[in-house]
């Protein structure tokens, strides 16, 4: 089939490169030259395990390729995806004028039939608003069709989950649109949910809102934990074993971030808001969340008698390991705590210190995880990169001024660490 998608970010690029390697012929557009440059030389601009090599394969086989004409890339599909972001708003509603934009952009190159689908994440009535956008443009009903498929990929498996996904939403109105897109995907061979526009839309916003939920639930339940000297991790496992609750999602730590979450989340309280429900439940989702960062400061603030001169030592910064994102990451916050209240960050993350720099210029960013021991007085364990699961204990030991570990993850196993002199506090235990 031959595709075009506009947008070259997470999803884009990999929901492009991914259909292009099942055989399809895919033109992914970006009006960002150095991106596009960067793409056709066969380095894709985001850290994503496999993605390198699937861009080479297609540019190759001369199925992928990426312009700056959107205009072009409509005129040769059948299919055109809009895949560009959607960020936060001021008012906590997501920005769409990139979606309106590119859909005007859309509507004007429009010259034969189109399937144009929405992968970005929006509100409800959105899928309308697109296909309104396309109709002002003057191209007439029969021409096109706009059809809603949310995107489920986790930064760090993208390729992954776009390949095996659990299900695949497709949300239209005609049901020659939606047969388009079950052929498109068939070779997945993944279960469809065929469904209308505002279904469509409402899965997504309701998936990542109910995965946050169960986040915080099991956080604020480790919050209980810790002052029960009852353990987070059996009892997450004992509430997992229930088939109808599932163990995934259910490990307690700092919190969520990410590019999906704290938006998303957001977008549904507001979404609810503008149909007239106070969806209060989600609320209390985003205030443990924040909580649970800032308590776990507090621990640290007041296990080292105050911050004030202090030297914290950080092990990751991306926002989860496996990505160099670093939006609405946990480290954030705690750098932010810590620099307010005092103290000093030395900080180490095997590929996303470059975009931290950026925010805080006055942190050490070290080349390794012992780096980020030298002198400190605790070191904060806040991103489980498999890189850190296995530390030289002693060795990180011999070069700190204070052999206290906080593990925000939980990936470390108590007697170890204590065995080698640290002290070792964590979530949802003593
Ligand atoms: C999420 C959704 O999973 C995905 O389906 C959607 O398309 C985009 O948003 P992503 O943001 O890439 O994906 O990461 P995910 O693996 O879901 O983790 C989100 C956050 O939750 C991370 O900060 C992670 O550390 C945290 N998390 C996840 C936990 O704290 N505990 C868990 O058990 C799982």
């Amino acid at each position: 089939m031959k595709i075009a998608v506009v947008g070259t970010g997470y999803v884009g690029l990999v929901t492009g490169l991914v259909l292009a390697d099942l055989g399809n012929q895919v033109i992914c557009v970006d009006k960002d030259q150095n991106k596009l440059d960067m793409i056709l030389s066969g380095t894709p601009p985001i850290f994503e395990p496999g993605l390198e090599e699937v861009l080479k394969r297609t540019l190759k086989s001369g199925h992928f390729t990426a312009i700056n004409s959107i205009k072009d890339a409509v005129q040769a599909s059948e299919v055109v995806f809009i895949a560009v972001g959607t960020p936060p708003g001021e008012d906590g509603h997501p920005d769409l004028t990139a979606v309106r934009i590119v859909a005007a952009e859309i509507g004007k190159s429009i010259t034969k039939h189109t399937v144009v689908v929405n992968k970005s994440t929006v509100p409800v009535g959105s899928g309308d608003m697109v296909e309104l956008i396309i109709r002002e443009q003057g191209v007439p009903a029969e021409l096109y069709d706009v059809v809603s498929n949310p995107e489920f990929l986790r930064e760090g498996s993208a390729i992954q989950d776009t390949l095996r996904p659990d299900r695949i939403v497709i949300g239209a109105k005609r049901r020659e649109a939606a047969l388009k897109l079950m052929d498109l995907y068939a070779p997945l061979q993944s279960q469809i949910i065929v469904t209308d526009l505002n279904s469509a839309e409402l899965i997504k916003y309701g998936a990542n809102s109910f995965l946050a939920m169960k986040i915080s639930f099991i956080n604020a339940l480790s919050r209980v934990c810790e002052m029960c000297d009852a353990n987070i991790v059996d009892v997450a496992q004992g509430i997992g074993s229930d088939s109808r609750i599932g163990s995934q999602f259910l490990n307690a730590g700092l919190g969520w971030g990410g590019s999906c979450f704290p938006k998303d989340v957001q977008g549904m309280v507001k979404t609810a808001e503008g149909l007239g429900y106070d969806f209060d439940l989600l609320k209390e989702v985003i205030q443990i969340n924040d909580e649970q960062t800032i308590n776990f400061i507090n621990r640290i603030e007041s296990h080292l008698s105050g911050l004030n001169g202090k030297t914290v030592g950080l092990l990751g910064l991306a926002f989860k390991p496996n990505t160099d994102d670093i939006r609405d990451a946990k480290s954030l916050i705690i750098i932010e705590e810590i620099l307010k209240r005092g103290g000093t960050v030395r900080a180490y993350d095997p590929v996303a210190a470059d975009n931290l720099k950026e925010v805080f210029g006055e942190v050490t960013y070290c080349s390794t995880a012992y780096d980020v021991a030298e002198g400190a007085h605790a070191v904060i364990m806040v991103t489980e990169w498999n890189e850190f699961k296995n530390l030289d204990f002693e060795r990180l030991g011999a070069l700190a001024k204070g052999k206290v570990l906080f593990d925000g993850r939980r990936v470390y196993n108590r007697r170890q660490v204590e065995g080698s002199g640290w002290e070792y506090h964590t979530i949802g235990s003593r």
